[in-house]
């Protein structure tokens, strides 16, 4: 069975993070920053063209436990088998090793110095319910998580405002550290993320509303196909990224133009010279936003019936107009959608396999028929299970002294 056993609770992960730092360095941390990862339910790659996404915070959580330290290296160790990376706050370098996954902390370290906060010598320590890879972004989580921890221990205006801290922890992503184009949906679930609601937020103008998505209306499910195609590498994103810009540039005429910037009655007029693969990617974000307009209001009314059919007609974009999905997630959001009791399927995050997001009736019998339905139909297709994970709109990162 491959449905994954119900996640540490946030306390359960803090406390974990706050032990192994005391077992680790020999004394108790002084801090500690926790933040959620994320799922995507509409909005796919609009956040980089200025359009609109509607997201949530998940319950799986990064924490990290930390202290000021006298040491001349800074050392973080975490508990998810990666080595401890070691390096001088004020003298950082971007690692190709295997400590690399500690450049989304250096990211982070870098971006706060550059906004005065005089982040120096520290000790960490991670640990983590986000599985890696899962499609739930364990980088926005780690990301956040630093980010809540270092203003924590280094008191800094930016940390009395959710928004300003996710913008900074996506200029760490996109920084020399990282180095990836993404928006800012990820960081922005994390920091901002509210219980019981998802979010609703204008890429443009940064201003966001949370519309509610209970957990006894609704079931998040995701399903992670563990496939990863060649293009998902950076490569898939980072063409879809620049197509956008140069569709937007042609279809607006200037050079700063976002997709954003084009209506669906311009894309129509207009279109009909461009090229081809531009078009067909410009009409998935066009609609798109459109989408994520409708899907916002239709949760306010509480219409899952609605939210749903806008996220199957979101897939059916990728998988015609983007050309981001593969066969594997394909599969598994037509099998969701045949399901009793399920609202709506679709691709989220980046794309090139990964996870669907699955929006469906809660009730006990129908999730746990759901699930049985995903496991068995997608293993005999393709002789290994997916891997589920149920998540509640949870609420976002948070740091504290101890
Ligand atoms: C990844 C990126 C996000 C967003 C999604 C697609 O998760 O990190 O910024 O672009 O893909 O919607």
């Amino acid at each position: 069975m491959t449905r994954e056993a119900s996640p540490l609770t946030r306390e359960q992960v803090i406390e974990a993070a706050q032990a192994a730092f005391l077992t680790h360095y020999g004394v108790a941390p002084t801090a500690v920053g926790v933040a959620p990862g994320r799922v995507e339910l509409l909005g796919n790659h609009t956040d980089y063209n200025e359009g609109f996404v509607l997201t949530a915070a998940v319950d799986y959580v990064t924490a990290i436990a930390g202290a000021h330290s006298q040491r001349p290296l800074t050392p973080i160790a975490t508990s998810a088998g990666f080595p401890e990376a070691t390096f001088d706050p004020h003298a950082m370098e971007k690692s190709a090793g295997e400590d690399r996954w500690a450049n989304y902390l250096k990211g982070i370290i870098d971006e706060l110095q550059k906004t005065g906060c005089p982040v120096g010598n520290f000790a960490a320590f991670v640990t983590s319910s986000v599985p890696d890879g899962s499609g739930l972004s364990s980088s926005a989580a780690l990301l956040v998580a630093a980010a809540r921890l270092l203003t924590t221990l280094w008191p800094d205006p930016i940390a009395a405002d959710p928004m300003e801290l996710a913008k900074l922890a996506r200029r760490a992503e996109n920084g020399r550290f990282v180095g990836a184009p993404v928006g800012l949906l990820d960081q922005f679930s994390s920091a901002c993320g509210l219980a019981g609601h998802a979010l609703f937020l204008d890429c443009r103008s940064f201003t966001w509303k949370a519309v509610p998505l209970p957990a006894e209306k609704a079931g998040i499910l995701l399903a992670n196909t563990n496939v990863k195609h060649e293009l998902a590498a950076g490569g898939g994103y980072s063409e879809r990224h620049g197509q956008c810009m140069q569709a937007a540039r042609q279809l607006v005429g200037r050079g700063d133009a976002k997709l954003r910037d084009v209506t669906p009655a311009l894309l129509e007029s207009k279109g009909i010279g461009l090229d081809p693969v531009l078009k067909q990617r410009a009409h998935h974000i066009v609609y798109e936003n459109v989408r994520v307009e409708k899907a916002a209001e239709a949760l306010e009314q509480g219409d899952l019936f609605e939210v749903g059919r806008l996220m199957k007609q979101s897939h059916e974009s990728c998988k015609r107009y983007f050309e981001n999905s593969c066969t594997e997630v394909d599969f598994i959001v037509e099998l969701a959608c045949n399901q009793p009791g399920v609202y709506g399927a679709k691709l989220t995050g980046g794309g090139w396999g990964g996870s669907a997001v699955i929006l469906h009736d809660p009730t006990e019998d129908i999730t746990e028929a759901l699930n049985a339905a995903l496991i068995k139909g997608y293993t005999e297709q393709f002789g290994a299970a997916p891997t589920l994970l149920a998540t509640t709109a949870a609420q976002g990162a948070e740091g504290f002294s101890c």
